[in-house]
């Protein structure tokens, strides 16, 4: 097979994550006990899911086009008023991802003039998203709120809009955001709150509704966004806010206009996995498993401190984590490490996901083999 040349420059460029031991390759998963996926109570691997179907009307396999041409449908319209009404508000609005949502959101709505202030650890969607944007933007140091009560004095006067973006859990450490104090400040300064759920949907709030529910802040934000592809067990996500802000969306979010719509088995799949958070137990489950795997590594110092179905492990160096994933993968359990640079170099770790269905021999077992 002829291929035209490939660039010298990026050759260079893959040579060198390999020489560092950065270099990423897709790998096909093997069946073994999981604590790396985001399938955090089971609807996806355990087919708890699978008669998603009855939620369909149609039987086409694709949805022909996007949104405002011939992609739009009475399933569409029905599944966004019942995710609105979910999570407590006017309007709600899907994407094919998170990484589509929160790539349309905030390239669209911070304006030239206006500034955006995010914590340093934000996903790279939201990254990309502010970097798409023409409004100037400031990092601020995860969780510190002296370093964003700080930022909002010296700026408030200067920029026409702030808009603070977090993670209500963040997705390489687990902690959750001081939510609470947060919106303390955006009240304070009349800033906008853009709070990425997609790790806290499933996990806190009642039914799972997520950590804006649980901690009675859903009225204080802009935007939320909840993600359908981790504790929900399919694909997609949702922006969710004032009915304003959904045809805004419409009108000006290019990842939502330029783009196929979802098909209908899709929103089926989103519409069933809603359903089930009604009445489910293993969000109870899931919880349980938290608290029993917090309760035997026991405040040690090299974990991350988290309430949330990600934990992770700090160890120094991409070789020394490989060499844990490889030893937990011996023993048929499946964690990641999380190497630089998709995190900071020195802040290497083993990322754990705890789910509804691992027992406690199972979380035994990975606490002895991550303490050894
Ligand atoms: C915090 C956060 N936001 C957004 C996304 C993107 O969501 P999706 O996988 O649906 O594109 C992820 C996924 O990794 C995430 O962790």
């Amino acid at each position: 097979m002829l291929h035209s040349h490939f660039p010298n420059a990026l050759t260079a460029l893959l040579e060198q994550r390999r020489e560092k031991g950065f270099l990423r390759s897709l790998k096909i998963n093997v069946p073994s006990i999981d604590f790396a996926s985001n399938d955090y109570l089971g609807f996806s691997s355990t087919g708890i899911l699978s008669d998603f179907n009855k939620f369909s009307l149609s039987k086409k396999t694709g949805s022909t086009g996007s949104r405002l041409i011939s992609g739009n449908s009475f399933l569409y319209e029905e599944t966004e008023k019942q995710i609105a009404l979910f999570h407590n508000t006017e309007a709600a609005l899907i994407y094919n991802s998170g990484y589509d949502a929160n790539l349309g959101l905030l390239s669209c709505v911070p304006q030239k003039g206006d500034l955006i202030l995010s914590d340093e650890l934000i996903h790279a969607s939201l990254i990309d998203g502010i970097r798409l944007s023409y409004a100037v933007n400031y990092k601020f140091k995860h969780n510190d709120i002296p370093a964003l009560t700080e930022l909002i004095a010296r700026h408030k006067n200067t920029y026409k809009e702030i808009y603070v973006v977090v993670e209500s859990v963040y997705s390489m450490d687990g902690d959750c955001a001081p939510l609470k104090e947060i919106v303390d400040l955006c009240r304070e300064s009349s800033a906008h709150l853009i709070v990425d759920e997609a790790h806290a949907i499933g996990v806190f709030g009642k039914n799972g509704r997520g950590l804006c529910e649980e901690l009675d802040i859903e009225s204080d934000c802009f935007a939320r966004i909840y993600t359908y592809g981790k504790a929900m067990g399919c694909h997609g996500a949702a922006i969710v806010g004032s009915e304003e802000l959904r045809n805004y969306l419409i009108n000006f979010s290019r990842s939502f206009i330029y783009t196929t719509a979802m098909p209908e088995h899709g929103l089926a799949a989103v519409k069933a996995g809603y359903s089930l958070l009604e009445h489910t137990p293993e969000i109870e489950k899931l919880k349980i498993n938290i608290h029993y795997f917090n309760t035997l590594i026991n405040s040690q110092p090299s974990f991350i401190n988290s309430m949330s179905s990600i934990h992770c492990k700090l160890i120094q160096g991409n070789k020394a984590v490989q060499l844990l994933e490889e030893k937990c993968s011996e023993h048929n359990l499946f964690v990641k490490a999380i190497k630089s640079p998709t995190v900071k170099e020195g802040q290497e770790r083993v990322r754990i996901c705890l789910h509804s269905f691992n027992t406690k021999q199972e979380i035994e077992l990975l606490v002895e083999l991550l303490e050894n």
